[in-house]
């Protein structure tokens, strides 16, 4: 039922209770006055009528005619009665009849008037049979008391009271249609403000920028602006919720550690980029892991952390092309009853796996290569205190060995040391523009000597003008390391040229080539060339005095000035090494005079 039918209902039902017992007040109130009215009526027309019946002479004979006269001029019944009790005359009951009359000495007015001079009595009439009202007045006469006796028909009274009934009965039903209507408009307008609280509440549940704009100081307006005030606190809330929530998404998405969470159920929650590219998965929400990856391990230590609730951490290989190492730790969240979903955290530790890799190699080669070059300083001078000292000949010779391999490590010393140097870019290098021919010119000027020791021809093959810009001693280490290279890895006789000239295909740069017709290198050995430590012949660059870090050093220093090194050779057909380098639109800076 609706809170409007049920304020009418209320409002009727008020009216209707009120206006039973009112009009029940009322009746009962205004019938005791009105029989209160008649009977004191009564007792003024029965003194009346007893002063004329005492009046008569004879009452023996006049009382019929008396009571019949006296009862239309007195509109009621009068009963005159004899000292004995017996009645002579009666209004209601006719001459005949009056003998039949039983003795009205012990009626309760007569027997009260009697005593007192007048009595009244209400009573039932076994004569008229009906509610009677009696006044009973005694008069003092010669041959006794004789009672007067008036009667008032009580239906006079009970018609009144029921037609007063009747009116009550329309008033209450005006009043009750009245109230009805006036209730039917207050629940209107109050409801009105009802129906206007819950339509805004329900349109809150989809926005809740409404407001119901309620004012005043009523319970309504008071129970909208609680509701106004409880929608701006909500909404404050989820605005801050959902900051939040944003954050905590960005802040996911830019992490470097793939973040995967799942459900008690075991679905996917969450899944960041980083996830995304590890596992090279498209989108994953609501999905089973085992459906998006498979990797036996991966699931067996899901389960093991779903089972255990307990932590649990292990390296993974992902993808079969583009093998990673991947670190993944599993924790369990927090649920109801020892139950809860997962959060798997995937860091990739490729790059760290193979930097450790490298430090391994690098720490081995480095003590491999001291180790040679010690060896043999060691055996020499044992053999030189051994007695070889006495002899000029050998001791020269023991000496000069000695010397080669001290130079061979204070050699390997300073190339790792220029490495680490390049590598940790504490190199101070001072770019400046260069003249291309001029630079290669004086490198292989340098090296002549050498190489005319093997026989070999090194040529420059450079326009003028051509500017590059680099740190001097940096290109000129770049090009002794390429030019040595070509003279010690070729036959005797080789044909060394160094070129210089603007690349092709990028205006803005100028490519250094060393080309010889030596050995050429194998493929296979052409993608590692540069890396530290690499040899093709071990034996034979060893022999040659070689450290293996000679290219190295050339890549890391091409790096460091902005271009790169790289190599074009085939087993039998000579090699080529490249250096770009960027181009210097112009020389230096003629000197003010
Ligand atoms: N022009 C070339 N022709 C043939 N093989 C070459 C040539 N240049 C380099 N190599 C090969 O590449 C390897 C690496 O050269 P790199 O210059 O790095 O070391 P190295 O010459 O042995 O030692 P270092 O230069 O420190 O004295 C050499 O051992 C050699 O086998
Ligand atoms: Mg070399």
């Amino acid at each position: 039922m609706g809170i409007r039918s049920r304020f009418v209902l209320f409002t009727l039902s008020l009216l209707l209770v009120s206006a039973l017992v009112f009009d029940g007040y009322l009746v009962s109130s205004l019938g005791s006055g009105l029989a209160k009215q008649a009977a004191s009526d009564l007792m003024v027309r029965g003194a009346l009528v007893a002063a004329t019946v005492n009046a008569s002479g004879n009452l023996d004979t006049e009382a019929p005619r008396l009571a019949n006269e006296l009862a239309a001029a007195a509109e009621a019944r009068v009963t005159i009665i004899n000292p004995s009790g017996v009645v002579r005359g009666d209004s209601s009951v006719t001459g005949a009849e009056l003998e039949t009359l039983e003795s009205h000495a012990t009626r309760p007015e007569v027997v009260e008037a009697l005593e007192r001079g007048v009595g009244t009595s209400e009573r039932f009439s076994s004569t008229l049979y009906g509610r009677m009202l009696y006044v009973a007045r005694r008069l003092d006469r010669s041959d006794g008391p004789w009672i007067v006796r008036l009667a008032h028909e009580p239906p006079a009274i009970e018609t009144m009271i029921a037609e007063m009934r009747t009116r009550l009965l329309y008033g209450t039903l005006l009043a009750l249609g009245v109230a009805g209507v006036l209730a039917l408009v207050s629940a209107r307008v109050f409801g009105r403000s009802i129906q206007h609280l819950t339509e805004t509440a329900r349109t809150m549940r989809r926005d809740l920028s409404k407001r119901t704009h309620l004012r005043g100081n009523d319970d309504i307006a008071r129970l909208g602006q609680e509701l106004d005030a409880l929608a701006a606190e909500l909404e404050r809330s989820i605005g801050d919720l959902s900051h939040q929530r944003e954050r905590l998404e960005a802040m996911l998405e830019a992490m470097q550690e793939g973040v995967m969470v799942l459900r008690e159920n075991g679905a996917i929650a969450v899944a960041n980029r980083a996830l995304r590219r590890m596992l090279l998965a498209g989108d994953m929400i609501g999905k089973q892991p085992i459906e998006v990856v498979r990797n036996a391990e991966l699931h067996e230590i899901l389960r093991e952390s779903s089972r255990t609730r307990k932590p649990v951490t292990r390296e993974l290989s992902f993808g079969s092309i583009r093998r990673r190492r991947v670190r993944v730790q599993v924790s369990p969240l927090a649920g109801r009853e020892g139950r809860g979903g997962l959060v798997a955290v995937f860091s990739d530790v490729t790059e760290l796996r193979r930097l450790e890799t490298l430090r391994r190699d690098f720490v081995a080669n480095v003590s491999h290569e001291l180790r040679t070059p010690i060896a043999s300083i060691r055996a020499t001078s044992e053999t030189l205190r051994g007695g070889a000292l006495s002899d000029p000949e050998m001791a020269k010779e023991f000496v000069e060995i000695i010397d080669r391999n001290a130079q061979r490590l204070h050699r390997l010393v300073e190339d790792l040391l220029d490495l680490s140097k390049i590598e940790a870019k504490e190199l101070d290098l001072k770019i400046e523009p260069l003249d291309a021919r001029a630079e290669a010119q004086a490198v292989v000027d340098l090296l002549r000597h050498a190489a005319e020791q093997r026989k070999s021809h090194v040529t420059v093959e450079a326009p003028g003008g051509l500017w590059v810009k680099a740190d001097p001693r940096a290109l000129e280490q770049i090009l002794t390391n390429l030019i040595d290279n070509a003279v010690k890895y070729g036959p005797p006789g080789t044909r060394v040229t160094v070129r210089a000239r603007r690349s092709p295909d990028r205006k803005d740069r100028v490519v250094f080539e060393v080309a010889d017709d030596g050995p050429g290198i194998d493929a296979a050995h052409v993608p590692r060339l540069f890396e530290r430590f690499y040899r093709v012949d071990t034996g034979r660059s060893r022999a040659l005095g070689g450290t293996g870090l000679g290219l190295a050093i050339v890549k890391h220093l091409a790096e460091a000035l902005g271009g790169e090194a790289s190599v074009e050779s085939a087993l039998g057909k000579g090699s080529v090494f490249r250096v770009d380098l960027p181009a210097s639109k112009e020389g230096p800076a003629e000197p003010a005079d």
